[in-house]
């Protein structure tokens, strides 16, 4: 499907920590597409070296940055910008993790100083990537801004824990930002919200696969793939999409509104439920 529809644009991929990761997807579809990027990640997270195997792929120079740390966003966006010879035409946001949800914490029991840790690497480090890009005017005019999310920003997922609360966060700083950059740099900004995805930060959630065979029997198209999820992404920071900013977009398979699938209420059919 490789039509150059990114062709002559530059950008920067958070989040690809491995191949299931979906970053990682996107990386190989914008590259098909013929962007050139810089690929990025926590530095903790280049002790796999797996991103290596990327890099060489899709022709990327690797820039370690945590993106909660200001000084290290400074120096990621302003050497992407040289390295990569202008402005950035797009930005990936694939960034997530909440300590509660690697330690078991109930959500009626946070612990509030992970509590906060997971709330700037999940939702204020996105706020502060677009910050430094905005000061360092390294975005081009009508430039493509994504980070993805999930439905628990709107309804009740147990088990999602406090990310569902880092998700909604996220998404109203795609809104405010959005107005924002709008009016001033013509950037667009929006979020994905994606399919439960088989990936690192995926599994991680309690129960995630009945939970994954629950959302594909609801889903009218079934849920949607890492390898899907990076076509809608490159769509977005194509020219075809100019005039989406300040959106959450369901990218789910109809998930979000869909109210029962008959697979699912076959499961319920036992006329002594409710005696
Ligand atoms: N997998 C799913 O079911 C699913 C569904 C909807 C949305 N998402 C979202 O998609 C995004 C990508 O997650 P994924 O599923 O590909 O999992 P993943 O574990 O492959 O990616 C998460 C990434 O966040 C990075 N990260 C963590 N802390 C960081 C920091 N301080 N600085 C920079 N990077 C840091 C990790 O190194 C990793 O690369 C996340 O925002 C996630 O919440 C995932």
């Amino acid at each position: 499907m490789a039509n150059n529809l990114l062709k002559g644009k530059r950008g920067i991929i958070f989040g690809a920590l491995d191949e299931h990761s979906i970053a990682w997807k996107v990386a190989e579809k914008a590259h098909e597409q013929g962007a050139e990027f810089v690929l990025t990640n926590a530095p903790i997270a280049m002790r796999m070296g797996e991103i290596n195997k990327l890099g060489e792929k899709t022709g990327s120079k690797i820039i370690p940055a945590d993106a909660t740390n200001l000084e290290d966003l400074e120096k990621l966006i302003a050497e992407s910008v040289e390295i990569l010879g202008g402005k950035l035409d797009f930005i990936l946001h694939s960034i997530g993790m909440s300590i509660n949800v690697r330690k078991g914490k109930h959500y009626t029991e946070l612990d509030y100083n992970y509590l906060t840790k997971g709330w700037d690497v999940s939702a204020v480090s996105f706020h502060k990537v677009m910050s430094v890009a905005k000061k360092q005017d390294a975005m081009a005019d009508g430039g493509s801004i994504v980070a993805l999310s999930y439905i628990a920003a709107q309804r009740s997922f147990p088990g999602y824990n406090d990310m569902a609360d880092n998700k909604s966060y996220l998404e109203s700083i795609a809104r405010s930002f959005g107005y924002y950059y709008g009016k001033e740099k013509g950037v667009r900004v929006n979020t994905i919200s994606q399919s439960p995805t088989p990936t690192t930060a995926g599994t991680g959630i309690k129960g995630f696969d009945g939970f994954l065979n629950f959302c594909e029997a609801i889903s009218p198209l079934g849920n949607a793939s890492a390898d899907e999820c990076a076509d809608f992404t490159v769509m977005m920071f194509s020219d075809f999409t100019k005039k989406i900013t300040m959106q959450n977009i369901f990218h789910d398979g109809g998930f979000s509104n869909t109210g029962i699938s008959e697979e699912v209420m076959e499961g319920f059919l036992d006329k002594n439920m409710n005696k």
